[in-house]
């Protein structure tokens, strides 16, 4: 059972909302029967699971030592590095970071998950302008709607691009989440050591091959800063709004490792496959805020639950037996 929706001081709920996020969740569901309902709704395109640690930095400010970061302690942890809607990793895409923390406890499913993009803000501020953006995507009239909402388009646009490597990337949350009663977003910052001076990809599993490179020939082990900002209040750093910018500093309060290993094998695609991220896999000192992390909560549960359904198998967590049945780590 994922965590519930529960009032919380910061947010502000319009009337409507429920219908809304029923608009969106019947959308969804119809664009993923046109494309592969086997896959995810969004960001299908598995680059890679891989496994590795989360570890919470010694020094976290007072007001961020809640839920996972209250107490300096090492998760194991799985990442799904994945892209958007292109299958070609040589044609422009959003690129997705996700996190799912191991053995949580407090979480009512026993993880916590973090998902990323590597973009600083969501292209859509709020959850009516979302809808009307769905839904002119379902009747191809997209253009009508960037028409109407220009800015959100030059924020599409840098969405999509052509990368070298998942491991060279930064990352932002893009949205907020709960820190007890107070609030932060979430950036990852890849360690200087990941960078391999490639070219952006010019094949269509380029951005695999990399990884496969980086992690199996070349043996190597990656690192990325897990940093947060703090909200202040509602006019310098909204709640509601996706598109914000808020102008807090990211302090790092954990680091995650990510070994040396193999990742390819049709048994660890499969795993991968049957996974869910969802943001309401989480403690709920650490409560997905606002209009937009409202819906994703069922919407990225309906779409999982279609594609397990199809696969014929069933939506579960994985915990430390999954892991550990992944494989060793390579010397
Ligand atoms: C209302 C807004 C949004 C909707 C409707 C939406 C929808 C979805 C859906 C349906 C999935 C697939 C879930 C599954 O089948 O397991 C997904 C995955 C994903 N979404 Fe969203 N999303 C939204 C907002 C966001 C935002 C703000 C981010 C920014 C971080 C984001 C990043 C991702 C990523 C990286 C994945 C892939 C997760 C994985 O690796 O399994 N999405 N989204």
């Amino acid at each position: 059972m994922l965590t519930q929706i529960r009032p919380h001081p910061l947010e502000i709920i319009p009337d409507g909302e429920a219908d809304m996020i029923k608009r969106v969740m019947e959308m969804q569901l119809e664009i993923m029967k046109v494309q592969d309902p086997t896959k995810r709704g969004q960001h299908p395109k598995q680059q890679a699971l891989l496994r590795g640690t989360f570890e919470i930095a010694d020094a976290v400010p007072d007001a961020m030592r809640v839920g996972v970061f209250a107490q300096t302690k090492t998760f194991d942890a799985l990442f799904r590095l994945s892209t958007g809607p292109n299958p070609k990793d040589s044609d422009p895409n959003p690129h997705g970071f996700a996190i799912k923390l191991l053995d949580v406890p407090g979480s009512p499913t026993g993880t916590q998950d973090f998902i990323f993009l590597d973009q600083p803000t969501f292209f859509i501020s709020n959850l009516a302008d979302y809808v009307a953006f769905f839904e002119s995507m379902v009747t191809n009239r997209t253009e009508a709607y960037y028409k109407a909402h220009p800015h959100d388009f030059g924020l599409n646009q840098t969405f999509n691009v052509v990368i070298s490597s998942h491991l060279e990337r930064q990352y932002w949350s893009e949205v907020p989440f709960a820190m007890g009663q107070g609030a932060a977003r979430f950036t990852l910052i890849p360690d200087p050591d990941n960078i391999s001076n490639l070219e952006p990809a010019t094949t269509p599993d380029g951005l695999r091959d990399a990884l496969e490179d980086y992690f199996v020939t070349q043996r190597r082990s990656a690192k990325f800063l897990f940093g947060a900002q703090a909200y202040l209040d509602e006019a310098t750093t909204p709640i509601e709004d996706a598109k914000s910018v808020w102008p807090t500093p990211f302090e790092t309060i954990a680091t995650l490792t990510l070994p040396a290993q193999a990742f390819s094998s049709p048994e660890q695609f499969e795993f991968c496959e049957n996974l869910s991220f969802n943001p309401w896999h989480c403690t709920p000192e650490h409560q997905p805020l606002g209009g937009i992390q409202r819906c994703r909560k069922r919407v990225y549960e309906e779409s999982s639950q279609l594609r397990h359904r199809l696969r014929k198998t069933d939506v579960h967590e994985p915990t430390k037996t999954d892991y550990d049945r992944l494989g060793a780590f390579l010397k």
